[in-house]
C-alpha cells in the first residue's frame, strides 16, 4: 500500500521546513496564483471536489495544489516523472490541509504507478495531469470513477497528443482541457521555460561552457525554438534537425543549420531531443559521435535518446558526475547521458524545472480550467477541448496588471472594423 510522503522520511520535520521554504519563495514570484488565491478564498468555488495531481511535484507545482485547496478542494497529488518530485516539497504539500501527496523521488516502476493508483483512491472529480498518466490509469483501471468525474486538465504537449489520439479511437469518457495549446502557456514555457530551464540544469550539472559548441537540437517545435534561441543567445553554434518541412524552413530561415541527424551526430558537442517522439537518437548516430559529447533530453518521456541500444554498445558504464552516466565505447570515446534521459531541466540532481513566473502563467490557466469545470463542467460533451479564449486573456491580463503593464483597448469603430467584411478598397 502507498502512505504519504511524509512517512518515508528520515527527518520529515526537517524536510516540510525546509520544503516550505522553496513554496513560500516561489509564492512570492506567481503573482496569479496569488490573485486567483484572493478570490478562491472568498468563494471556495472547489468545496466538495476531489481534485486528483500527477504532476512534476517541486515548489511552483505546489503553489498550484494550496491554492487548489485554499479554494476548498480536497486535492491528492503524485509525481509525473519519477526523478523529477522535491521530497521536501512533497512533505510541506503533504502537511497543508486539504491534501495528500505521494510523490517520491526516485521510485521504481511499480511504487510510481501504486502512488497513482493511491490518488485515484481518492476518488477524484478533477483530474490535473502533466503527461496524460491519471487519466490513461482512470481509463484503463477504474472505468467506475468516470461518470462522477467533471472533466481534466492536461499540461503538456505529449499529454495532449496521447489525449488527441484516445479521443480519435473514441475512448476518452470525460471532458480535458489542452492548457498545454494555450498562448499563456505554450508560447512562455515551451519556448522560454524549457529554453532557459534546460541549458541552466546542463551547464550547471556539468560545469561546461556554451560558448563556442556545436549544439544540435532535435526537433524544432515550441521547445526546440526555445532551446536553439537560448543556446544562440549562449554563443553556441545552433544545428537543427527536424522532420516537418515546414518547421525545418523555419529553423533555416532563423539562421540555424538544418541537417539530418546522421549528420548532425559527428559534428554536435550537445545534443538536446524536444521531439514527444521516440529513438530520435540512435546506435547509427551513437557510432558516429565524438568523444566527450552530451546527451540530454527535454521531451516528455525517456525514449528519445535509445539508451538500450547505447548500454548494448558500451563496454563500461559508469556515473561520470552525479547526474551524468558516461559511456565508454569499444574504441574508448565516452558519450555521457544526463538525467538518465529523462526531463533535463526536471530530473537531474540540481533540476529546478522552469523559472517561476513561467509555471505562474501555466499553473494560472490550469487553475481557471478547474474553476471552469466546476462552474460549466456540464457544458462540455467528453473529449479534447480547447481552452476558452476569454479565459486565457482573463490570466494574461492578471500578469499584465501585476507586472504594472498597460496596453491598448480596441476603440469601439476598430472593433467593429476588425469584424465587418464590407470594408473593402
Ligand atoms: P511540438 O509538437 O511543438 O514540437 C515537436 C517537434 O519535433 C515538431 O516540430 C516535430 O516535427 C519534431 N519532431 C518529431 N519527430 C522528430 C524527429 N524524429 N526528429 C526531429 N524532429 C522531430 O512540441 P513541443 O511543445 O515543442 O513539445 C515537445 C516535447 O517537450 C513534448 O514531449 C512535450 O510534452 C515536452 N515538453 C517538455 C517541457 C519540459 O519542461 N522539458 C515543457 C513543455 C513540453
Amino acid at each position: 500500500m502507498t502512505v504519504p510522503i511524509t512517512a518515508r522520511l528520515d527527518d520529515p520535520d526537517a524536510a516540510r521546513r525546509e520544503g516550505r521554504r522553496k513554496m513560500d519563495w516561489a509564492r512570492q514570484h506567481m503573482p496569479i496564483l496569488d490573485a486567483l488565491r484572493g478570490e478562491f478564498e472568498a468563494d471556495r468555488p472547489f468545496a466538495g471536489e476531489v481534485v486528483g495531481m500527477a504532476m512534476h511535484v517541486e515548489a511552483k507545482t505546489a503553489v498550484l495544489a494550496e491554492l487548489l485547496a485554499a479554494g476548498g478542494a480536497e486535492v491528492a497529488i503524485t509525481g509525473c516523472n519519477p526523478l523529477s518530485t522535491h521530497d521536501d516539497v512533497s512533505a510541506a504539500l503533504d502537511a497543508v490541509e486539504g491534501v495528500t501527496a505521494y510523490a517520491q523521488r526516485g521510485v521504481d516502476e511499480e511504487a510510481y504507478y501504486a502512488a497513482i493508483e493511491a490518488v485515484i483512491g481518492h476518488g477524484p472529480s478533477i483530474t490535473v495531469d502533466d503527461g496524460m498518466d491519471l487519466v490513461a490509469a482512470i481509463h484503463e483501471d477504474y472505468p467506475e470513477l468516470i461518470d462522477s468525474i467533471v472533466g481534466g486538465a492536461e499540461e503538456t504537449t505529449t499529454g495532449v497528443h496521447r489525449l488527441r489520439a484516445m479521443d480519435d479511437d473514441g475512448e476518452l469518457a470525460y471532458p480535458v482541457f489542452a492548457v498545454n495549446d494555450t498562448p499563456m502557456k505554450r508560447l512562455f514555457d515551451n519556448v522560454h521555460g524549457t529554453g532557459e530551464s534546460s541549458l541552466a540544469s546542463i551547464a550547471m550539472t556539468t560545469n561546461l561552457s556554451w560558448a563556442g559548441r556545436t549544439v544540435v537540437v532535435a526537433g524544432y517545435g515550441y521547445c526546440g525554438k526555445g532551446v536553439a534561441r537560448k543556446a544562440a543567445g549562449q554563443n553556441a553554434d545552433v544545428v537543427v534537425t527536424e522532420v516537418e518541412p515546414r518547421r525545418a524552413l523555419e529553423a533555416h530561415m532563423e539562421g540555424y543549420d538544418v541537417k539530418p541527424m546522421a549528420e548532425a551526430a559527428s559534428e554536435g558537442d550537445v545534443f538536446i531531443t524536444t521531439t514527444g517522439n521516440r529513438d530520435v537518437i540512435v546506435e547509427e548516430h551513437f557510432e558516429a559521435m565524438q568523444d566527450g559529447v552530451l546527451l540530454a533530453n527535454a521531451g516528455h518521456f525517456d525514449i528519445e535518446v535509445d539508451l538500450d541500444a547505447l548500454s548494448e554498445l558500451a563496454v563500461d558504464t559508469y556515473e561520470a558526475r552525479e547526474g551524468v552516466r558516461a559511456y565508454e565505447m569499444a574504441d574508448g570515446r565516452r558519450l555521457n547521458v544526463l538525467a538518465e534521459g529523462r526531463l533535463v531541466n526536471l530530473a537531474t540532481p540540481v533540476a529546478l524545472g522552469h523559472p517561476v513566473e513561467v509555471m505562474d502563467q501555466s499553473f494560472g490557466v490550469q487553475a481557471v480550467c478547474v474553476r471552469e469545470l466546476v462552474e460549466n463542467g456540464d457544458a462540455y460533451d467528453p473529449g479534447v477541448h480547447e481552452v476558452p479564449d476569454e479565459l486565457d486573456r482573463e490570466v494574461a491580463e492578471i500578469k499584465l496588471a501585476a507586472e504594472g503593464v498597460e496596453f491598448d483597448d480596441l476603440t469601439e469603430a476598430q472593433a467593429e472594423y476588425m469584424d465587418s467584411w464590407e470594408h473593402g478598397t
